[in-house]
């Protein structure tokens, strides 16, 4: 049975993880933000594994995992110009936490995580299971979220089991994310840095360190940011940089069931008892009680607590016998923004 694949983290299961990737093996680990398929980064035949066990694209490219800004150096080309090297400074300072920066990459990155492109992104997480994990290892740790592509990412070892519980050698255990959404990804440029896929760090976060962040504008809406890159990238063929815009497609992780947000949703279309209902804060009793499922993300909708809670709750809800999923809304700022980016992907 795969459930024997989840092991408590512990020291001594930390270091088998450790073995295992060694030997070139995959392993499904926690980090602050979501679950991670892990495989050594330096290792192209383990590498390819992610790909085939995701059914990810090889030309969406990896995030390598490293324990300090000092081992990412090894990787990257951050030195020169003036600007780049002052960039990675200010991104360093999020670290470690839920931030990915790509930038020009070194020649000992192995091209199997890059897909080709000239440059890397990289991260030094939280968790202190992976902290301890990346100790553990002498290589840094590539790794794209946990699930099977285009769907909901996982955010508990049980979700890792459901999606690859087959695929991988084990899966470490590190309770639920405590972000529960994927880590803010931006590009360094001369004149500002490019948001790519708004996650756990906010934009004003970002206004804050860098002075200016350009967000991508979703073609034919007003305001709205569109991440450029997906959760798991859409189907595409050529290189990345033959992407104009790597990931532009909106439905990049879904649920099987629609999704609507509230105010898209017409009761006589479908009725309440055919509604998986998820709001950020409790409703009364007796509107609650009109659904055929409800899920309440907070106590008090404070949109920390939702983030945490959404990737499992539109999984519980894709789990009913409800036909449609309806979800509340809320403002883009702060972590709002991310949350709502994965509302309009999963309604896309
Ligand atoms: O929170 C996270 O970032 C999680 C945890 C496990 O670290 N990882 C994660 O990886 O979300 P993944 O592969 O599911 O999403 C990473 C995104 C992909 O859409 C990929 O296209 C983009 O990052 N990406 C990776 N390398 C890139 C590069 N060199 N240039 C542009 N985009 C890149
Ligand atoms: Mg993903």
């Amino acid at each position: 049975m795969s459930s024997s694949k989840i092991k408590a983290a512990s020291n001594a299961s930390i270091a088998e993880a450790a073995r295992l990737l060694a030997d070139g093996q995959l392993v499904g680990v926690p980090t602050e933000t979501v679950y991670g398929l892990a495989a050594d980064a330096t290792n192209p035949v383990a590498v390819h594994k992610i790909f085939q066990a995701k059914g990810r694209p090889a030309n969406n490219p990896l995030i390598i995992h490293v324990d300090s800004p000092e081992s990412a150096r090894r990787w990257v080309h951050v030195d020169h110009p003036r600007w780049l090297a002052d960039q990675w400074q200010r991104a360093a300072a999020f670290w470690p936490g839920p931030l990915t920066v790509v930038v020009p990459r070194s020649a000992d990155v192995v091209d199997e995580v890059t897909a080709g492109a000239p440059t890397v992104a990289v991260r030094v997480p939280s968790h202190p299971v992976m902290r301890s994990l990346l100790a553990a290892c002498e290589f840094p740790i590539a790794a794209p979220s946990a699930n099977p592509s285009n769907y909901v990412s996982p955010t508990c070892a049980e979700h890792v089991r459901q999606g690859l519980g087959d695929k991988v050698a084990m899966i470490l255990d590190g309770g639920e994310c405590e972000c529960g959404l994927e880590s803010t990804i931006i590009r360094l440029q001369r004149d500002g840095v490019e948001l790519l896929r708004p996650g756990g760090i906010s934009v004003e976060q970002l206004q804050d360190a860098f002075g200016s962040v350009k967000l991508a504008q979703r073609a034919g809406k007003d305001d709205t940011v569109e991440s450029k890159v997906g959760n798991d990238a859409p189907e595409r063929s050529g290189p990345l940089e033959a992407m104009p815009a790597p990931g532009m497609l909106a439905k990049h992780y879904s649920p099987a069931k629609p999704l609507r947000v509230v105010a898209a949703w017409q009761a006589e279309e479908v009725d309440p008892s055919r509604v998986a209902r998820i709001v950020f804060a409790p409703l009364p009793d007796c509107e609650a009680a009109r659904f055929g499922w409800y899920r309440s993300l907070s106590r008090t909708g404070d949109l920390n607590e939702v983030a945490q809670h959404l990737f499992t709750a539109i999984r519980q809800a894709d789990a009913t016998e409800c036909s449609l999923i309806v979800i509340d809304q809320c403002d883009r700022s702060g972590i709002g923004r991310a949350i709502m980016d994965h509302i309009d992907r999963a309604s896309a």
